[in-house]
């Protein structure tokens, strides 16, 4: 069948379009207030990007990567993710040149060739953030405290924040030669993906969840062991950080995440009741990125967080937006009173008012039938012999009571009748 979306894909139709734009609006003032501009970068990169940047042997990269080829034979990508467009662009526009840290926001659609099922889907929507040229643990924190405010904003203040440090490549690179070690005698009872893993990329054998594998991991030493001494204090500050921000959170040893390019701190934010696709949010430290990209030693720290689990999330919790759900006025009339219902409501749109009317030719009675499923406040009816005296009938469509108002007079009606109803006197 043509008319249908691919696989994994979906529309966004209204009235879930208003909601959408309601946590959009919500997450642009929370971005605005803690400092973050807005950057828009393309839909889709050169591979290469992504390969480098998210690591060859990582899930993403391997298998879930939408790649091809366009009419000159370039190797292109849908992004997967944001962080690794805006380090390119970082570096592209000479960004570090500038005053540093560049504290950006996205918000958009991702692309990934995952198999479809709640809260996964191919094509989906990130907002996130980025601070790019500090090392701060502060900003750590920041970067878990951003998302962590809004869902508090929409009344989600119950989901669980998992902490983590996956230390520097040193210190890393120890305990992944002791993974190997420590893992290798049992390699047999681990599952195929972790067989894999355990050479290219042994750190993701940590969050398999599979029962065989977790048997493996019983007795193994956490990451925390290895630590070196900078890593340690920097996981120690941006604890005593988000204590003080009052971020309630857990620490899981075990938290590694699917992208080559973390450094220290990892997290993610997670929703228990949205079954296998819990994480809500996840980010963290990615010091390396900048200059595995080509630019200068920069560390850098963001989160990305799924648009369509938050709406699940909010969804399953009977959340409803503070949105007006209704239009001012529904302007009816006649065939013969036509050219002034469209005048009539063109001008009142031009005056700012939410004015609609009718298209399909309808009786008077469809049109007030209409009025009200449009929940409109007043229904402006323009009958010939109201036109001819140079007025309309003004009706309120809650409490039934009807007026004559002359045609010139309709704005400053609708703007007293407003006011009226709000409470307030002039
Ligand atoms: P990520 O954990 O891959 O991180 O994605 C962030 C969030 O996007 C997830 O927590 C989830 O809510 C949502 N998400 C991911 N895949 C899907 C999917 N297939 N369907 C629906 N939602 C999905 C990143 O993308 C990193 N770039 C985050 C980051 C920014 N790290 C540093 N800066």
């Amino acid at each position: 069948m043509l008319a249908k979306t691919p696989r994994g894909t979906s529309d966004i139709l209204p009235p879930d379009s208003s909601l959408w734009q309601y946590i959009e609006e919500q997450l642009r003032e929370i971005f605005r207030l803690h400092g973050y501009k807005e950057i828009r970068t393309p839909i889709f990169e050169e591979t290469q990007l992504f390969e480098r940047g998210i690591g060859e042997a990582t899930d993403i990269v391997e298998k879930e990567m939408y790649t091809f080829e366009d009419r000159a034979e370039r190797s292109l990508t849908l992004r997967p993710e944001g962080t690794a467009p805006v380090v390119r662009s970082y570096l592209q526009h000479k960004l570090y040149g500038e005053a540093q840290p560049i504290k950006v926001y996205y918000l958009g659609p991702m692309f990934r060739y995952e198999r479809p099922q709640t809260g996964r889907s191919r094509q989906f929507h990130q907002y996130g953030a980025e601070a790019l040229g500090t090392k701060d643990p502060a900003a750590d924190a920041e970067m878990i405290a951003v998302p962590v405010e809004l869902l508090r904003r929409l009344g989600l203040d119950d989901l669980e924040v998992e902490v983590n440090s996956i230390g520097c490549p040193e210190c890393r690179g120890e305990y992944r030669t002791y993974l190997i070690e420590a893992l290798s005698p049992k390699i047999d009872t681990l599952c195929g993906d972790c067989q894999r893993r355990l050479s290219r990329n042994p750190l993701r054998v940590l969050d398999c969840k599979n029962e065989a594998c977790n048997q493996a991991k019983t007795d193994l030493k956490s990451i925390h062991d290895f630590l070196c001494g900078e890593c340690y204090e920097h996981f120690e500050q941006v604890k005593a950080y988000l204590n003080l921000l009052d971020v309630t959170y857990t620490i899981n040893p075990k938290l590694v995440r699917g992208f080559d390019y973390y450094t220290k701190t990892v997290f993610e934010i997670l929703c228990h009741s949205l079954g296998a696709q819990a994480a809500v949010a996840g980010g963290g430290r990615y010091d390396g990125l900048i200059e595995e990209c080509g630019g200068p030693s920069t560390p850098a720290v963001g989160f990305a967080a799924g648009m369509e689990r938050l709406l699940l999330t909010l969804e399953e919790r009977g959340w409803k937006p503070p949105i007006k759900d209704g239009i001012d006025v529904f302007v009816a009339g006649g065939l013969e009173t036509r050219d002034a219902v469209v005048e009539i409501v063109f001008r009142l749109r031009g005056l700012g008012w939410q004015a609609e009317m009718d298209y399909n030719d309808r009786s008077l009675r469809a049109q007030m039938r209409a009025a009200n499923r449009l929940n409109a406040t007043w229904t402006l009816i323009a009958g010939e012999r109201e036109l001819a005296e140079g007025k309309v009938l003004v009706r309120h469509m809650a409490e039934g009571q009807q007026e004559e108002v002359p045609l010139d007079e309709i704005h400053n009606w609708l703007k007293q009748a407003r006011l009226d109803s709000q409470g307030v006197k002039e």
